[in-house]
């Protein structure tokens, strides 16, 4: 796909994806590399612009990551931050040292509003700092463009090479005018004529998928979940039936899921496509019966998953093509674009079929974080209410019934998360709280119900406020909508006599129970 490209070269700093997303922001296409790549690759890549980002090291010790000093010789614009800038300077012949006062938090910074990476912002302006350490002299060729009262360089330019350091994060939102600055930066400095556009996404990856696919034949697993569902629609229109789409059915889905995903997806739905449901509940439920380990349940339903769709695509025969709703972050958390790789080792379910026949897998999301997926299915025409969903787990329920998982347990659960989802819906809180679910405790307790002794079962409501899903805290749902829920959940769901919600943060805690 030949596009305008700037490239964030990733020195390990925790904020690398969020540098990319502000430069997508500005409607210029972005991808994260490793500050490994080779100069050669980089060239090749043609890029207008590059982006060195922060990272955890000091550019003066012996083993800290790198690049060489032809890269700012390219002649392509170069902002470096934070660490990108430090290493910068110090290739360059500038100065980096330990700073004697750690600049950390919300910080004035003063800006030189002549300089073109200040152009439209405030001559003092609050910026995010972190470091340690700093740059004393700047590098021959370049003038200082802003300063605080403990950092001399907190920028400086070299306009005959193009050449751009920022010690702040203009990335992270606390620094109030970072977007116009990077914005400044790809649309001025860079020239992108900013064109990336998720209407332009949808139509060139369609007729990219058409010239790859020609007449061969597709196959997709669709979950119902935001990234397999934006994956099929986007490739149905571009290969129509083509497409035949998986779904498999495995009795740890959410109330009514099933048939919402038929709905959307079927004989009576909106695409082109062929739609197969595999109504595997009683298999799983088989498979999982007397199992209480989280791990193992985990591995049998994800080994079952695979092994029904393999079932269902030996039926089809063979495919040219296998669809794979794979996004950006889990590209770049697979270690395979940027440094910082994180690994959710179980996040996925299984893995790839071993005996599906196919030739080759076709990952058409694979450029784009969540929040652009979510356009796309909206340009698609995808209703709301699948784009926004929140994010479920691959082993569904069966990882939010705590112990053994029976037909009788998935059913108390999905109508207490029904509810659950419903009041929250009613309270206006849905797009506000990241994820929130009921989960079924494996505990059993006394009450009373008209006069009678009860001994059933507590449900477990969560709530969490997250950005990353890797640390999250409890939202404070209002004791009016909680109340509520626990008053329905008693009266209308048997086998509960007892509804708890989870304060717990995490760390200490997880998001799901098990
Ligand atoms: P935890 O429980 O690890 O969850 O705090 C973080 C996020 O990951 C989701 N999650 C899973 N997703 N398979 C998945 O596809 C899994 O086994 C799994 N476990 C947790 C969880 O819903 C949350 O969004």
């Amino acid at each position: 796909m030949s596009r305008e490209m700037v490239i964030v070269l990733d020195f390990g700093g925790q904020y690398n994806q969020l540098v990319a997303r502000r430069v997508r922001e500005c409607n210029v296409y972005c991808e994260i590399y490793s500050y490994k790549t080779p100069l050669a690759e980089i060239k090749e890549m043609n890029p207008k612009g590059i982006i060195l980002t922060g990272g955890p090291n000091s550019c003066y010790e012996a083993d800290a990551p790198t690049c060489t000093e032809e890269l700012f010789e390219l002649g392509i614009p170069i902002l470096g931050l934070c660490y990108g800038a430090q290493l910068m300077q110090h290739i360059l012949g500038g100065k980096v040292e330990r700073a004697e006062v750690r600049e950390y938090g919300k910080t004035d910074v003063l800006v030189d509003t002549k300089s073109e990476l200040f152009r439209g912002v405030l001559p003092s302006t609050t910026c995010w700092m972190s470091h340690f350490d700093t740059i004393s002299e700047p590098a021959p060729g370049f003038t200082v463009t802003a300063r605080t009262q403990h950092c001399p360089v907190a920028a400086a330019e070299d306009l005959d090479r193009g050449l751009y350091v920022i010690q702040f994060h203009p990335e992270v939102l606390h620094t109030q005018e970072g977007t116009k600055m990077i914005y400044n930066f790809v649309r001025g400095i860079c020239g992108c004529s900013g064109d990336w556009r998720m209407d332009s996404f949808v139509e060139q990856s369609v007729r990219i998928i058409r010239e790859k696919v020609g007449s061969g034949k597709v196959l997709c697993a669709l979950s119902g979940g935001v990234d397999s569902s934006v994956a099929a629609v986007l490739m149905s229109k571009a290969v129509g039936d083509q497409l035949t789409c998986v779904f498999v059915d495995h009795g740890l889905l959410r109330k009514n899921e099933g048939d919402e995903v038929e709905a959307v997806f079927g004989p009576d739905g909106n695409y082109d496509l062929h739609f197969v449901r595999v109504n595997a509940q009683q298999r799983f439920y088989d498979k999982l019966s007397g199992v209480t380990e989280p791990e193992e349940k985990r591995k049998i339903i994800g080994g079952e998953f695979i092994r029904v769709f393999e079932e269902e695509a030996k039926k089809i025969g063979a495919v040219d093509f296998l669809v794979q709703g794979t996004i950006y972050p889990d590209v770049v958390e697979s270690g395979l674009g940027g440094e910082s790789a994180v690994i959710k080792s179980h996040h996925n379910v299984g893995g790839l079929p071993d005996y599906v026949d196919f030739k080759e897998i076709i990952e058409p999301l694979r450029s784009l974080f969540k929040d652009e997926v979510r356009k796309v299915g909206l340009e698609l025409g995808i209703p709301e209410y699948l784009v926004y969903r929140q994010p479920f787990p691959g082993p569904g329920l069966g990882i939010r019934i705590i112990g053994e998982v029976t037909a009788e347990k998935v059913r108390i659960v999905q109508e207490a998360d029904a509810i659950y989802r419903e009041e929250i819906a009613n309270a206006g809180l849905d797009r506000g709280v990241n994820q929130y679910f009921a989960a079924l405790t494996n505990m059993r307790s006394v009450g009373v119900m008209g006069d009678e002794r009860t001994y059933d079962y507590a449900v477990a409501l969560r709530a969490v406020e997250t950005i990353d899903f890797m640390t999250a805290e409890a939202a404070q749902i209002p004791w009016n909508v909680l109340n509520k829920v626990m008053n329905r959940i008693i009266n209308e769901v048997k086998g509960v006599n007892r509804v708890m919600y989870d304060l717990t943060s995490k760390p200490p805690g997880t998001i799901e129970f098990e």
